[in-house]
């Protein structure tokens, strides 16, 4: 890579990868003082690059050479987008029956994905899959409490004591309450993320689509404060996953010589099948923190809000809009690394204005790339 960076571009150059993996061309790209964009489709690669580019900074830092700031940019829900959008140009009623096509298709592809079937006369649920009943979240809109709750209000109603809800995003704050709530109700409740993989044919086709279990974060907030300053810091207390795979499914696939990794009863174990057929297992997650990857903090969540530019089809004028959401930034972290295996469990304290409340978010990865965020409130 040093190489080809060096033979076909200048220092301040710009350089791409747009299948950047773990991030080889823009590390190189980094050292060799040019600017670079890398793109990936996978949440893996995107992980892995962010990862490597951080150590890059902090070893150049070590170093005393200059090194740059780089964001990272979600291309947003297009292809549910997408997925979902009508022909504007077609008339109203034409429109509303073209969705209601899409919608249908869009259930039939979530069922097919989560290899349920489909079931009639029930108000919240489309489907059931070994024993227990399926609900799917909207294709647009995050799955909220009122979404649950009604969902619970279906199950007391018809004496049904097994759910899954599915959806592409919660409510924050949903999990673990929730469940709790239900179970006290004698409703055993499992809500779960739909993969952004579902659209992708052969992702599917190979078995590839995995609906993993809505996790959850504890943090203690840490408040120093002195006649000089206020500082606050955020610690991780517990995270939890109900991952929950039958292990059995995979046993099959495994082929001698090979190992796997998968879930079984809320762990995460390692199958490895030697050459005469033995299995051995393996725990992987001993302790909650085995399942993170990598945290990070922003000690003031609500400072930078989201904001989007629309275009006007009539007009064609340009207007910016807020989306309600705000921007999350990674003003600091701790993450393993395939040589560093520890991880900090409380952030640094950062100097903050006395007497004034902040929103404080963390944000986790775990180890399936899978990423859960808590907000906190801090201060006077
Ligand atoms: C072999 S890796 C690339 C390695 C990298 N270019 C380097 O030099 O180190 C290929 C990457 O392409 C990504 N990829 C495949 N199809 C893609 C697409 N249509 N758009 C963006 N990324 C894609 C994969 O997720 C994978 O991470």
């Amino acid at each position: 890579m040093e190489r080809i960076i060096k033979a076909s571009s200048n220092e301040g150059d710009l350089v791409a990868d747009f299948f950047c993996g773990s991030g080889t061309t823009c590390a190189v790209a980094e050292k060799l003082g040019r600017k670079w964009i890398g793109t990936d489709l996978g949440k893996f690669g995107i992980h892995t690059t962010r990862k490597r580019m951080i150590n890059l900074q902090r070893q150049l830092k070590i170093e005393k050479k200059p090194y740059r700031a780089f964001e990272i940019l979600n291309l947003g829900k297009y292809e549910r987008q997408h997925f979902i959008g009508v022909n504007a140009s077609l008339r109203q009623q034409e429109q509303h029956a073209q969705l209601e096509a899409k919608e249908k298709d869009f259930l039939n592809l979530i069922i097919h994905a989560y290899k349920a079937e489909a079931v009639e006369s029930f108000t919240t649920f489309q489907a059931k899959k070994a024993g227990r009943l399926v609900a799917i979240g909207q294709v647009n809109l995050p799955v909220s409490r009122l979404f649950v709750e009604e969902i619970i209000n279906e199950c007391r109603q018809k004496h049904i004591t097994r759910a899954d809800v599915l959806g592409f995003e919660f409510e924050m704050g949903l999990v673990p309450h929730i469940q709790e709530e239900a179970k006290q109700k004698g409703i055993d409740l499992a809500l779960k993320y739909i993969p952004r993989d579902v659209f992708d044919k052969r992702a599917i086709e190979k078995n590839q689509v995995v609906f993993h279990d809505v996790s959850y974060i504890e943090v203690k907030p840490h408040v120093q404060e002195s006649k000089q300053s206020t500082k606050i810091a955020v610690e991780l207390t517990d995270f939890s996953v109900f991952y929950s795979q039958d292990a059995s499914e995979h046993r099959q696939e495994l082929r001698a010589g090979k190992s796997k990794v998968i879930v079984d009863q809320g762990r995460v174990i390692k199958l490895a099948k030697d050459k005469d057929g033995e299995i051995t297992r393996t725990v992987l997650t001993e302790s909650w923190t085995d399942w993170i990857d990598y945290w990070s903090v922003d000690f003031d969540y609500e400072s930078k809000q989201e904001v989007i530019r629309i275009q006007d089809p009539a007009t064609g004028e340009w207007e910016e809009r807020w989306t309600g959401d705000y921007i999350f930034e990674n003003e600091w972290q701790s993450f393993r690394t395939k040589k560093d295996r520890s991880l900090e469990l409380k952030s640094v304290y950062k100097e903050v204005e006395p007497k004034k409340r902040y929103k404080v978010a963390v944000k986790v990865v775990d180890i399936f790339g899978n990423d859960t965020m808590n907000v906190i409130e801090i201060g006077a």
